[in-house]
This record gives structure tokens, C-alpha cells and sequence, in this order.
């Protein structure tokens, strides 16, 4: 008789007591955009969800949907290139709440143009919102996740980073990149304190900063321009916020324990389209 199979586990996706700290949980515009989906969706797991933004109203909208949920979350306000706000608000964070489980930093800012159309003050903005944040923040969470050995951070990119996406935007792309690599550094020298590090690589995600600052590259009819960025895409449609947000609670999660130091594309096909 052969023995019994042995039952499959479930994904262990859980992430009830973990405090969530997801810097950019709002939205630049009413609507579901990836922070704030990632924000419902870490909520909808168990977690306790800070949300940080610099637009105060808008992370408390996010943490109201998921209070109107039964969920638990509070909202901070910080300007991610301030480095006075950053550790201010993670003084709060661990005065209240005691660690920081998983870092989720969602902020991303951007300019189309390519050298010739970004200044130098540009440059350094969009570095300070898109990657030295980045570094900072770690470096607020870090020392407890060392202590506790154990810690998920968790980044988010573009496809932007890794090709041309057919019209210039350099800032963006390069500081993406960056975002990419720093994540890829601090893995490696953390894994041996249990902590992962990865990033999540939207490809062309329908969220309300899209119709705001970026539809305009394809055309000045928005409906077309979403169609003309749908085409683009082998899966033939943008994706959707809330599919981004499955791909981050997954890296969050323990279901990605043996998962640290690399990018997980959620881009519907397109980054392997003329690799
Ligand atoms: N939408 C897409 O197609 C797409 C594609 C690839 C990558 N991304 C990346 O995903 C992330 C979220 O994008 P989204 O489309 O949901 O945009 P979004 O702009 O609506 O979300 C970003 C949030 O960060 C906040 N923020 C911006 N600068 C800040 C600062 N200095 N301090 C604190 N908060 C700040 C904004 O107020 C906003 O709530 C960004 O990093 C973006 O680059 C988006």
C-alpha cells in the first residue's frame, strides 16, 4: 500500500501581530493606487499597518478603508526626503508599537525628460524621494530587526528601472535602478541575521498617479492613452493595483522565507517582450 501523501501546507501568508510600515501609503490622486491596495491588503492578513505619507489626509483615508474593514492601522505624516521626519515618525512608530516587522517602502516620484530636461535640483529631489529615503528608513529598522533576527523590507521599482519604457525619463529610470541595487546590497549583508530584502517591479499599473503625471506621454485623450499603454502589454491590459499588492504581501509574508536579495516582476509579460 503506498503511504498516505503527505498534506500540503497552506501558503503562509499570515501576517497577524507583524507591524507593517508602508512609507507612501497614500495616493497622489482619489483611488486605489499600489500603496494603498498594498495597505488594505497587508491589513486584510492580520497586520497592524502604518501608513506614512507626506499628504497626511490621503494616509488617513487609506488607514479609514481599512478601519471601515475591521483592520488596525494609523496614519504618520513624514516627508520621506526630510531625514528629521523619517526618524521622528519611526520614534513614534517604535515608541508605540515596540518593532518594525516589515518595511514596505512604496514612495516614488518622477520627471519625464531625459538630460537635457532635468536639472540638476530635479535630480536630487527625485534621489532624495526615490533612494536616499530608502536607505534612511532602513536604517531606522534595521538595528531591532538585527536584535530580533528577523525582518522583511520590501522595495518597489519599475520597469523603468531595469529598459527604456519608449519615451525618456531618466531621473525615474536611473533612480529605480538604484532602488534595485541598494535593496540587492542590504540583503546580501543582512540574510545572515535572518532578514530579507526585495524589490517588486511594477510594469504599467492603472493607478490614479498614472491618469495624473504619466498618461500624457501616449496621448492627451486619457482613455487613449490608457488603451495605448495597454497594447504595450503582452497580457494586453495595464495591471491593476491590487496585483501588484498580492506579489508585495507575498515577499512580506513568511509564504517568501527563502525568497531575499532579487526583483519580482509584476509587469504582465512586457519586460521579456523584446529581451
Ligand atoms: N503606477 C504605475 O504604473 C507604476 C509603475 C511602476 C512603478 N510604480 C511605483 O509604485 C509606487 C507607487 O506608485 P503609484 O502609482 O501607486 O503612485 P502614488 O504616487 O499614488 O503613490 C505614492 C505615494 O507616495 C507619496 N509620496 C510621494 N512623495 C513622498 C514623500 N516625499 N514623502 C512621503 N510620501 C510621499 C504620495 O503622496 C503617494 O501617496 C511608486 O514608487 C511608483 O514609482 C508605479
Amino acid at each position: 500500500m503506498n503511504a498516505p501523501t503527505p498534506s500540503v501546507p497552506g501558503l503562509p501568508t499570515d501576517l497577524s501581530g507583524r507591524i507593517v510600515v508602508v512609507a507612501g501609503g497614500g495616493s497622489v490622486a482619489p483611488g486605489w493606487s499600489i500603496g494603498r491596495a498594498a495597505c488594505l491588503t497587508y491589513a486584510r492578513l492580520g497586520a497592524q499597518v502604518c501608513v506614512l505619507d507626506r499628504d497626511h489626509a490621503s494616509a488617513q483615508e487609506t488607514v479609514r478603508l481599512i478601519h471601515e474593514e475591521g483592520g488596525q492601522a494609523c496614519a504618520y505624516e513624514a516627508d520621506m526626503a526630510v531625514e528629521t521626519d523619517i526618524a521622528q515618525c519611526f520614534a513614534d512608530i517604535h515608541g508605540r508599537f515596540g518593532q518594525v516587522d516589515v518595511l514596505h517602502h512604496n514612495v516614488g516620484i518622477g520627471k519625464t525628460g531625459g538630460p537635457m530636461e532635468t536639472s540638476a535640483e530635479d535630480l536630487d529631489r527625485i534621489h532624495a524621494v526615490n533612494v536616499k529615503s530608502l536607505m534612511l528608513s532602513c536604517q531606522q529598522v534595521l538595528p531591532g530587526m538585527v536584535q530580533r533576527r528577523s525582518g522583511a523590507i520590501l522595495s518597489i521599482a519599475s520597469v523603468a528601472g531595469i529598459s527604456y519604457v519608449g519615451y525618456p525619463h531618466l531621473a525615474y529610470s536611473t533612480t529605480k535602478a538604484a532602488v534595485i541595487q541598494m535593496t540587492r546590497m542590504i540583503a546580501q549583508q543582512y540574510a545572515p541575521y535572518g532578514i530579507r530584502a526585495n524589490t517588486v517591479v511594477p510594469g504599467l499599473i492603472d493607478t490614479p498617479r498614472v491618469a495624473a503625471n504619466v498618461a500624457h506621454m501616449f496621448s492627451q485623450n486619457l482613455d487613449e492613452a490608457k488603451e495605448a499603454r495597454a497594447r504595450q502589454v503582452p497580457l494586453n491590459r495595464m495591471g491593476t493595483a491590487w496585483e501588484v499588492a498580492q506579489a508585495c504581501a507575498f515577499l512580506a509574508s513568511d509564504a517568501a522565507s527563502y525568497i531575499t536579495g532579487t526583483e519580482l516582476l509584476v509587469d504582465g509579460g512586457l519586460t521579456g517582450k523584446y529581451a
